[in-house]
């Protein structure tokens, strides 16, 4: 903490990158943990703002009993990924728009935030240490978690005095277990995710806590996940515990506009412009269970589960399938475009892609 100006890199102490390469079965890996070499972790005073961060070996970190995101549950998080390309290169997508998330959320969580040079250069750092775990071309990415918490000890209700920026990595695979099969989605209409005026609409670690119910109890019934609706008229369609959703109508594709109740993906926002790129006409609106129903196919995007077919949805007790449940040509020609295009297959002419 302090006025000191961060390091070019973002980086206080150079770490030795093992050159070696990891025993992974590349073909099988999930969306498990696997740990890797380094993090990064950087800290701050209440008021402060951050300076100089380092890279350490991945381990525990020290926190007090009483720290604020133990207690009161003052913590962000981000989420994106780095691909390797076959001419081994290192591409992140969009990390700009990581780092503008994760100052909004601390605004409204009331915690200081790195600046966006800051994490960007911070995830840079982080992923050239962990350089050997980004998975081969075409096997998966590196995934990049970003944290923010109050670290520092309080015990009335108040901001914590200290805050940690740290960054992990793990190499992944698909999200969940169907792969890139669509997914059986069930409507949650008792809980909800996120009420107006809350926090919804950040990534704070509470928001995915809080799905954790509706969601052990759909996949005891053998369900993907858990579809959210609006916690007011329980008619308009919110998000899935850990993504963003898309209905399609002929050359119509509709999500629920960002009204702070729903998480501004960053895979949303994208595959809104590559949509439109590609003659699609996109709206960004209040969409009802009905439509949901009536739709021609449902996909769902987030960073960790890029682009996902849903091949059916369950609303009080009945069923919809989607296009025989196979993958729907509109799910399959954006994930392919997403995909090649964070993958450095394609030009970037959309500006997104950051080379290491
Ligand atoms: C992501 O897509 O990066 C997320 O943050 C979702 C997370 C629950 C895995």
């Amino acid at each position: 903490c302090g006025t000191n100006i961060a390091p070019a890199v973002g980086v206080n102490s150079p770490v030795s990158v093992p050159s070696d390469t990891v025993d992974i079965d590349w073909d099988t890996i999930g969306f498990g943990l696997v740990h890797t070499d380094h993090m990064y972790t950087m800290k701050c005073s209440l008021g402060g703002s951050f300076s100089k961060g380092e890279l350490v070996p991945f381990g525990n970190i020290e926190l007090s009993p009483c720290a604020g995101v133990l207690n009161y549950g003052q913590g962000l998080f981000e989420g994106l990924k780095a691909y390797r390309t076959e001419d081994d290169n290192i591409l992140l997508f969009r990390p700009e728009e990581n780092a503008k998330r994760m100052m909004m959320g601390a605004e409204r969580m009331c915690m200081p935030s790195p600046s966006v040079d800051q994490f960007i250069q911070a995830v840079k750092a982080t992923v050239l240490a962990n350089e050997r775990w980004i998975p081969p071309p075409g096997k998966g990415s590196l995934y990049i978690r970003p944290l923010l918490i109050g670290s520092g000890s309080v015990l009335g209700l108040a901001p914590a005095p200290e805050y940690t920026f740290l960054i992990y990595v793990s190499p992944v695979g698909n999200y969940f277990k169907e792969g890139l099969s669509p997914i059986n989605l069930i409507i949650e209409t008792e809980m909800h995710r996120a009420t107006p005026g809350g926090t919804g609409s950040v990534k704070t670690i509470g928001n995915y806590a809080a799905v954790l119910k509706a969601q052990g109890a759909a996949k005891a019934e053998g369900y993907s996940d858990v579809l959210y609706l609006d916690s007011v008229h329980k008619k308009y369609l919110e998000e899935v515990s850990s993504c963003n959703i898309f209905i399609v109508k002929g050359n119509s594709i509709s999500t629920p506009d960002i009204k702070g109740t729903i998480l501004p993906g960053i895979t949303r926002k994208s595959i809104i412009d590559v949509a439109r790129d590609e003659g699609f006409q996109v709206e960004e609106r209040e969409v009802t269970v009905d439509e949901l129903l009536d739709a021609d196919e449902v996909f769902c995007t987030g960073t960790a589960v890029v682009v996902s077919p849903v091949g059916s949805i369950t609303y009080l007790g009945k069923s919809v399938s989607y296009g025989s449940h196979g993958v729907g040509l509109v799910s399959q020609q954006l994930y392919s475009s997403l995909t090649r295009l964070q993958m450095g297959l394609v030009d970037d002419k959309m500006g997104w892609i950051v080379k290491l």
